[in-house]
């Protein structure tokens, strides 16, 4: 056996008011529920290629590229796991951000590589850790999560020149369209996004994630995906909400109005980044304290080292935070 020591996941989940995993909180409109329930399974018995073939159509045109340029995986951390996989011999060095994804270490770790990270979110500070480690791979994601920071393209055009691989995880990016890598693929050979249902399409259940690269390398990571690694009840689902004309918009005006009213609340305990996902970060004096608070009122945010990562909740879950605000003081807890 190789001697790791990795965290475990699935997470099991606390009850009350679940804003620490970047869940989606916009309610599915009955619109899509209908479609959802008129889905014919008599395939069941069969492994699953024709919603599948339809999935990389619609993800293409959705995105902007040919279909040979994708792969889709069980969640973008399948994907995760495929690039680290098939770019990484052992010792090879993988170099993020700090803070950033949780899972980039232990999918390097995995793929026997080693994994460093730049002390802070600066560009400056990314390029002297590039020249210091010369990384095979700089894997960081945009916006970064847990801050929300927005790396420009200019800055990851900067990066992809200076490392053999650049991977830019746009999980969140579908709220901020215009700063993806995939309109300029065509410029750089050695770019490769990953991108996910989970979070603005809100389908974290669905377990869809995709990699968006050129077509060359799209060749060579398909020799690293198993056979039939997704469903295809997954694969229709999918398709409904991508042939639906308006969901993505209303998911993401639902999430613009609600960031308005969540930022203004968590303004009053600290400093809040601004973000264009489905989360805010607050930078805090304590945070501990204060995440501890809220988790005892059933409000479960994701603790960080400076300050929380609160996702954006429905208006139920802003009022019982708003509560919970209300009885805290710093001065009165342990
Ligand atoms: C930056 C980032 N990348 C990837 C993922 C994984 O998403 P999934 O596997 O659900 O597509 C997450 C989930 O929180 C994330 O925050």
């Amino acid at each position: 056996m190789r001697q790791v020591s990795l965290p475990i996941y699935p997470v099991t989940y606390p009850t009350g008011f679940r804003l620490n995993q970047n869940e989606s909180q916009f309610p599915v409109p009955t619109r899509l529920h209908e479609q959802l329930s008129t889905l014919s399974f008599h395939d069941l018995h069969e492994y699953p290629v024709q919603p599948i073939d339809e999935l990389f159509r619609r993800y293409a045109a959705y995105v902007g590229v040919e279909p040979n340029q994708l792969l889709v995986g069980c969640g973008s951390d399948e994907m995760i796991h495929v690039v680290t996989q098939a770019l990484l011999s052992p010792e090879d060095v993988v170099l993020s951000p700090n803070p950033d994804f949780a899972l980039y270490p232990i999918f390097t770790t995995i793929a026997h590589g080693r994994h460093v990270q730049t002390d802070g979110l600066s560009f400056d500070a990314l390029v002297s850790s590039v020249e210091h480690y010369a990384p095979k791979l700089l894997l960081l994601s945009n916006p970064n999560n847990p801050t929300g920071k927005l790396w420009t393209v200019a800055e990851l055009s900067d990066l992809a020149a200076r490392v053999p691989y650049l991977v830019v995880d746009e999980a969140y990016i579908d709220f901020t369209p215009d700063a993806s890598m995939i309109s300029h693929l065509d410029a750089f050979p050695n770019v490769i996004v990953l991108r996910t249902l989970s979070k603005a399409f809100g389908l974290a259940n669905v377990r869809l994630g995709f990699m968006v690269t050129t077509t060359e390398l799209a060749a060579y990571f398909r020799q690293f995906v198993p056979p039939f690694n997704i469903s295809g009840v997954s694969a229709k689902i999918a398709n409904v909400f991508l042939q639906d004309s308006s969901y993505l918009d209303e998911a993401i005006a639902w999430h613009a109005e609600m960031r308005d009213k969540w930022s203004s609340l968590l303004a009053t305990i600290g400093q809040v980044h601004p973000a264009k996902a489905n989360f805010l970060y607050v930078t805090l004096d304590e945070p501990e304290l204060i995440w501890s608070h809220l988790a005892t009122n059933g409000i479960h945010t994701s603790r960080q080292s400076s300050g929380i990562r609160v996702t954006l909740g429905t208006e139920q879950a802003l009022l019982a935070t708003k509560r919970a605000l209300m009885t805290w003081s710093p001065v009165s807890q342990p």
